[in-house]
């Protein structure tokens, strides 16, 4: 009974809390925003699926049983699969590599790892490299993905603590499904009722950032027209801010697409009816924005 009610998408949104700590750290990590993402969703909702997954704030926060979460990021997609079916070997990748770090030096272990990732990117070196490289952000070289990104000035977590957070995630998305694709894969198997909540790089420089090959935001835009046509709900994040100060986030033209745009860090609430024909919130300092086809 109880496990019935709690799958009730109303009653999910209300007691979405996000998860204590982050399990991973990411670029455009929405943890600050999520409670706030996730009450915009429409009260009642079918699927959840979640096509640019990154470190799943969004997807850990809301922790609906049966969602999907897919990145086109091979490696970051095979950390959470693993966390779902097996956390006790999450927990086992991060304390062996933590304890060579005790054992044999911060700087040395960092490189050796980093060293392993880049001749094979693999999961288990992502997971570590992303909790202990410098400020969290995990940086790919453009010209051959390697990833450059040096040691971190902090201790990285200790095991016990790592290993507290997979307890709490794994809770949260054991019934979830993880998949590697590309956002129009993902996107197409949303059917009428689902829900698709979009956080896409904002620009070709970030999508280098994360090392995806392409992003177009004219072909989000066409893929969220067909799920609205559909009858899916999609939420969608701009973030125009956060590694550029002032910088402004064009959207291509998307007449009629979005019905209402949120801006979420106004330090107060702000809602707006999304205008186009040119006349948008685009002119504005614009932060982290949420637009809504519902
Ligand atoms: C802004 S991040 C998502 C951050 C996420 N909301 C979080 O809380 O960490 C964008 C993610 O999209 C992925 N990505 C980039 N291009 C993609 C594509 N074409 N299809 C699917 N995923 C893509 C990147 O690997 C990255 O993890």
């Amino acid at each position: 009974m109880q496990t019935l009610l709690f799958q009730d998408s109303g009653l999910i949104k209300e007691m979405a809390r996000p998860p204590k700590g982050q399990l991973l750290k990411w670029i455009g990590n929405k943890q600050r925003f999520a409670r706030r993402i996730v009450s915009f969703f429409p009260d009642d909702f079918n699927r959840y699926h979640e096509p640019f997954l990154g470190s799943g704030a969004v997807l850990g926060t809301l922790a609906k049983d049966g969602s999907v979460g897919a990145d086109c990021f091979q490696p970051l997609v095979e950390i959470w699969q693993t966390l779902a079916q097996s956390p006790d070997t999450l927990k086992r990748w991060y304390d062996e590599r933590w304890r060579a770090m005790a054992d044999q030096g911060k700087r040395e272990t960092y490189e050796a790892i980093r060293e392993s990732y880049n001749s094979h990117p693999n999961a288990p070196d992502l997971l570590f490299l992303c909790r202990s490289c410098y400020g969290g952000v995990v940086r790919f070289r453009q010209a051959d993905g390697y990833m450059s990104t040096p040691c971190g000035v902090h201790a990285p977590i200790s095991p016990e603590s790592f290993s507290r957070r997979v307890d709490e995630w794994h809770m949260r998305v054991r019934k979830a499904t993880f998949v590697h694709s590309e956002h129009e894969e993902t996107m197409s198997r949303a059917r009428k009722g689902d829900l698709v909540y979009c956080d896409p790089p904002y620009s070709h420089t970030q999508s280098i950032l994360y090392g995806a090959q392409s992003f177009s935001l004219e072909r989000l835009l066409k893929t969220i027209g067909d799920c609205k046509s559909r009858g899916v709900f999609v939420a969608l994040s701009i973030d125009g801010s956060k590694r550029s100060g002032r910088f402004h986030c064009q959207l291509p033209p998307a007449d009629g697409l979005f019905e209402r745009e949120i801006l979420l860090d106004c330090g107060r609430s702000m809602l707006k009816r999304f205008q186009m024909n040119g006349l948008s919130l685009e002119d504005e300092v614009v932060h982290d924005r949420l637009l809504l086809t519902y």
